[in-house]
């Protein structure tokens, strides 16, 4: 072994051990990056009620995916890659005109967030909305079930354009 071979050798445990001691949240499954490039598609499904839109409006920090409006019983879909210290975080605010109260519901979510999400949906993420909050469900592991994650706040907005 020369120089050069030992010195790779130093660069690549001193780069994986930094991935380590800067994502401590992820453990021992997170192998750095180079082993972490997978595609993630999310869909954001409106399963609220028939005849009512969902209004969405997705971010990153680096990408903002605009005011989308799905209809009932369709979704909105986006890929991406986790970024190298998987900092990456989806964060979509929504809301739709509750027929049942005459109000708008609102709220805003963490929809993908590569340290909560990065081993519940290798690939595949559905985010179902439903009336009584959001479930999210991997379509891969379907033995799992679908996760309630977090309902709409109490407060609801009047007014909204
Ligand atoms: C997305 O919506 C379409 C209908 O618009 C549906 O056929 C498909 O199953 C949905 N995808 C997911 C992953 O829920």
């Amino acid at each position: 072994m020369g120089y050069i071979d030992n010195f790779n050798l130093v660069l690549a445990l001193l780069v994986l051990a930094t991935c380590f001691s800067f994502s401590p949240v992820l453990g021992m499954k997170y192998l750095g990056p180079n082993l972490y490039a997978g595609e993630v598609e999310v869909y954001v499904n409106n399963l609220i009620a028939p005849n009512i839109l969902l209004y969405n409006h997705c971010k990153s920090k680096e990408n903002d995916l605009g005011l989308q409006k799905v209809a009932y019983g369709h979704n909105q879909t986006w890929s991406f890659r986790v970024n190298f210290f998987a900092t990456t975080l989806y964060w979509c605010n929504m809301y739709w005109f509750n027929d049942m109260s005459k109000s708008y519901v609102q709220g805003g979510f963490q929809i993908y967030k590569a340290t909560r999400d990065y081993d519940k949906c290798d690939g595949n993420c559905v985010r179902n909305v439903k009336r009584e909050g959001l479930c999210f469900f991997n379509p891969d592991q379907s033995d799992i079930p679908p996760k309630f994650m977090f309902a709409w706040p109490k407060k609801s907005i009047i007014g909204i354009n």
